[in-house]
């Protein structure tokens, strides 16, 4: 099959409506959690096999009422790792 110029276009314009739909999908979701000297343990718990589970309980410790609050509209707040993902590399 040759591939004409309609083709090339065709495959640009799949690739941009796959690239907007990957864009959608980012949003609604929270920050990447930060990796820094807080948040760095509980990277190194959920390196050493702690379930996610147990790690977001974790998350309320700090992120509760008290100390560090959640913006007003954020959203249902459980299961903080659905949303806020763990960097790739650590
Ligand atoms: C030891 C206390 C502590 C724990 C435990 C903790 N955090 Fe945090 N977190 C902080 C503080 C302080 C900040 C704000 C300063 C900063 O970015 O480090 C913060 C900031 C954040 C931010 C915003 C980052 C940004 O770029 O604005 C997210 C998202 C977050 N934490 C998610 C989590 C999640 C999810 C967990 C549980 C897996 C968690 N944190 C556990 C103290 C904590
Ligand atoms: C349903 C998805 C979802 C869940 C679950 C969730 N978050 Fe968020 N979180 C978000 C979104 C979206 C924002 C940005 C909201 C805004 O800008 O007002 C946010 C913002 C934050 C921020 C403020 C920093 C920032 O990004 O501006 C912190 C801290 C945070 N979340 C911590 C947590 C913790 C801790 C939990 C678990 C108790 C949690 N989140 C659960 C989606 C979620």
């Amino acid at each position: 099959m040759k591939l004409t110029g309609r083709d090339w276009l065709m495959a640009a314009g799949g690739m941009a409506l796959i690239g907007l739909l990957a864009l959608g999908s980012e949003k609604g979701r929270g920050k990447n959690v930060p990796l820094d000297e807080r948040h760095k343990p509980l990277y190194d718990a959920m390196k050493t096999g702690r379930t996610q589970a147990a790690t977001e309980l974790v998350c309320a410790t700090c992120h509760g009422q008290s100390s560090i609050p959640l913006p007003d509209k954020h959203p249902p707040k459980e299961q903080c790792l659905i949303c806020h993902l763990f960097r790739a590399s650590t």
